[in-house]
C-alpha cells in the first residue's frame, strides 16, 4: 500500500482563529485524512488570527486535495495558498554550469579565453588525446535519452524526460563529482540517435544512455560501443544488473546457498531483465528461467527477437515452457523487473526453502513485499519504504567515476562485476542480515568503493 511520502509534499498556508486549540484542530484534521505532518511554522500572529505554514506528506495529488479540503472545513479556517514542494524544487531546473577559473581581469581573460586558448586548441589538434587532459572531457558524461521510456510512465518525449535527466546529472555530481549534462534528443529513430551521439561524443568522457525503450536500446548501445572510443553504458540495463548481482551475492550469503546450485527466475526480459540475465550468466548459476509477458522463454517459442533468441539459447537448460507461476515452483530466486501484482503468497510458498525474492517493478512490485515475506527468507524491492532497496544510484556514479579516472575507452562485463562485488562488499559480515543486503544510497563508502573497483578493472583490461 502506498504511504505518504516527500514526492507528494505540500506546504499549506492557513489563517486560523488564535484559540488555544487551533494548532491541535489543524493537525488533527490532517491526521484524520491520513496526511503526515513534517513541519508546522507560525508565520504571522495577530490579536484576531494566526497564519501558519503546515508542511505535510501525501500519497497522491488527490490526497493532497483531500488534506486542504479537510483544513478548509474547520470553522474560521481559511486556506490562503498551497505550494507543491516537488514543483518548487524544479523551478528553473536543478543543475547549472559554473566556471572553475577566475575571470577577474584582462590577464585571466587572455589565458582562459583568447588569445591564450588558441595554443590549447592547437595542442589538441596535434594530439587529440590531450582533450582528456586539457578540457572538460576528462570529467564529463552525456546523459542521453530519446524520452521513449521515461521512468515507468512510458513514451513522454524528450522535453518531458528532461527533469529526470537533470536529476540524474545532479546525482552524478553529488555522489561522484562527475559533471553530467542532459542530452534529450528529438528523435526516436535508431539511426538518428546513433548519429547524434556520435556527433557530440568529442566533448564527453562517457555516454550514459537513459530511458530509451527496449529493444531499440540494445542496438543503439551495441553500435555506439563499436563506434566510439569512450564507454557507453545504458543505466536502465547495466546499473540495474550491477545492483541486482551485488545484492543477490549478499542475499545468498544470508541463506547460505551457492549460486551454482540455484534455479533463478527472471521475470521481465526487457532492458533491465536482459542485462540482469547476461551479467548473472557470468556467475555460473544453476539455471535461469527467463519469463516475459508470453511466459517462459525457450528456443522453440515463435517470434523471438534477436535479444530474446540469445536469452533462449543461453538459459533454460531443460528447455521448459509454461507460465510464471509454473516457473516459480522450486525456484531458489525470483528477480522481477516486469509488471505489478503478478503473484501472491501462495506462489512464493511453492518456491524452494529459504527463497530470495527481488520484486523490482516500480512503483508496485510483482508481489506485495509483505506477502512475499510470509514464505521467502530475503525480500528486496525498488522502493524506499521497504528494506533492501535495489537502487541504481548505488552503481552509476561510482561506475562513471572509475571509468573517467581510468580514461577507459570501453566497458566490459568484468568492470560491471567488479562494481557489483564492490557494492556487496560495503555490507560487511557484521551488518549483513535479511533486511540489510545492500548499503544505503547515502552510504558515502559506496561510490568510492565502486569507482576504485571499476578503475582497477579498467586498468587491468587496458
Ligand atoms: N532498481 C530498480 O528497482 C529497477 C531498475 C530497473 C527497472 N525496474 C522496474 O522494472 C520494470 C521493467 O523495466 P524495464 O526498463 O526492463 O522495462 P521493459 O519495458 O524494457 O521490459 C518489461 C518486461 O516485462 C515483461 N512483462 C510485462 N508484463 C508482464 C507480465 N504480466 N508478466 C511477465 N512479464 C511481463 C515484458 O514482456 C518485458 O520483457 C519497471 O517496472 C521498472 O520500473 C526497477
Amino acid at each position: 500500500m502506498p504511504v505518504p511520502g516527500p514526492g507528494y509534499s505540500i506546504t499549506v498556508r492557513v489563517e486560523a482563529p488564535p484559540s488555544a486549540s487551533a494548532a491541535g484542530d489543524l493537525t488533527s484534521a490532517i491526521g484524520r485524512v491520513g496526511g503526515v505532518i513534517t513541519a508546522f511554522d507560525v508565520v504571522e500572529s495577530h490579536a484576531d488570527r494566526v497564519v501558519v505554514d503546515i508542511t505535510c506528506n501525501a500519497v497522491s495529488e488527490n490526497h493532497a486535495r483531500d488534506i486542504t479540503t479537510a483544513l478548509e472545513s474547520l470553522p474560521g479556517v481559511h486556506v490562503r495558498k498551497i505550494s507543491d514542494r516537488t514543483f518548487l524544487i524544479h523551478l528553473g531546473g536543478k543543475i547549472e554550469v559554473s566556471a572553475k577559473v577566475a575571470l577577474k581581469n584582462r590577464d585571466d581573460l587572455s589565458r582562459a579565453y583568447t588569445p591564450g586558448v588558441a595554443r590549447i586548441c592547437q595542442a589538441i589538434a596535434e594530439n587529440p588525446d590531450d582533450a582528456r587532459r586539457l578540457t572538460i572531457k576528462r570529467n564529463t558524461v552525456a546523459v542521453v535519452t530519446d524520452g521513449s521510456a521515461v521512468l515507468g510512465l512510458g513514451n513522454l518525449g524528450p522535453a518531458a524526460a528532461l527533469p529526470v535527466m537533470e536529476g540524474k546529472a545532479a546525482l552524478f555530481k553529488k555522489f561522484a563529482g562527475v559533471d553530467a549534462w542532459p542530452v534529450c534528443l528529438d528523435s526516436q529513430d535508431t539511426e538518428e540517435i546513433i548519429r547524434a551521439v556520435e556527433l557530440i561524443a568529442p566533448v564527453y568522457g562517457g555516454i550514459n544512455l537513459e530511458d530509451i525503450a527496449a529493444p531499440r536500446c540494445f542496438e543503439i548501445e551495441a553500435r555506439l560501443r563499436d563506434k566510439l572510443d569512450i564507454p557507453v553504458f545504458h543505466d536502465d540495463q547495466h546499473g540495474t544488473a550491477i545492483v541486482v548481482v551485488g545484492a543477490l551475492r549478499n542475499a545468498l550469503r544470508v541463506v547460505g546457498k551457492d549460486i551454482a546450485d540455484c534455479k533463478i527466475v527472471v521475470c521481465g526480459v526487457g532492458a533491465a531483465g536482459s542485462a540482469i540475465i547476461r551479467l548473472l550468466l557470468n556467475k555460473g548459476p544453476g539455471d535461469i528461467l527467463a519469463v516475459d509477458v508470453d511466459g517462459i522463454v525457450h528456443p522453440e517459442r515463435g517470434g523471438l527477437d534477436p535479444n530474446l533468441a540469445w536469452i533462449a539459447e543461453h538459459t533454460n537448460v531443460e528447455r521448459r515452457s509454461g507460465s510464471l507461476h509454473e516457473a516459480l515452483v522450486g525456484a531458489d530466486v525470483f528477480v522481477g523487473v516486469s509488471a505489478p501484482n503478478l503473484f501472491g503468497a501462495d506462489q512464493v510458498a511453492t518456491m524452494a526453502s529459504d527463497a530470495v525474492v527481488f520484486a523490482l517493478a516500480n512503483p508496485d512490485p510483482e508481489v506485495d513485499p509483505l506477502d512475499a515475506q510470509k514464505h521467502a527468507a530475503v525480500v528486496a524491492t525498488g522502493r524506499s519504504d521497504y528494506p533492501n532497496q535495489i537502487n541504481n544510484v548505488l552503481a552509476f556514479p561510482g561506475v562513471f567515476r572509475g571509468l573517467l579516472d581510468a580514461q577507459a575507452r570501453g566497458i566490459t562485463d568484468a568492470m560491471l562485476l567488479a562494481a557489483a562485488n564492490a557494492i556487496a562488499d560495503v555490507v560487511d559480515g557484521d551488518r549483513l542480515n535479511a533486511s540489510f543486503i545492500v548499503p544505503s544510497v547515502f552510504d558515502s563508502a559506496v561510490a568510492p568503493a565502486v569507482a576504485d573497483a571499476v578503475r582497477r578493472a579498467a586498468v587491468d583490461e587496458a
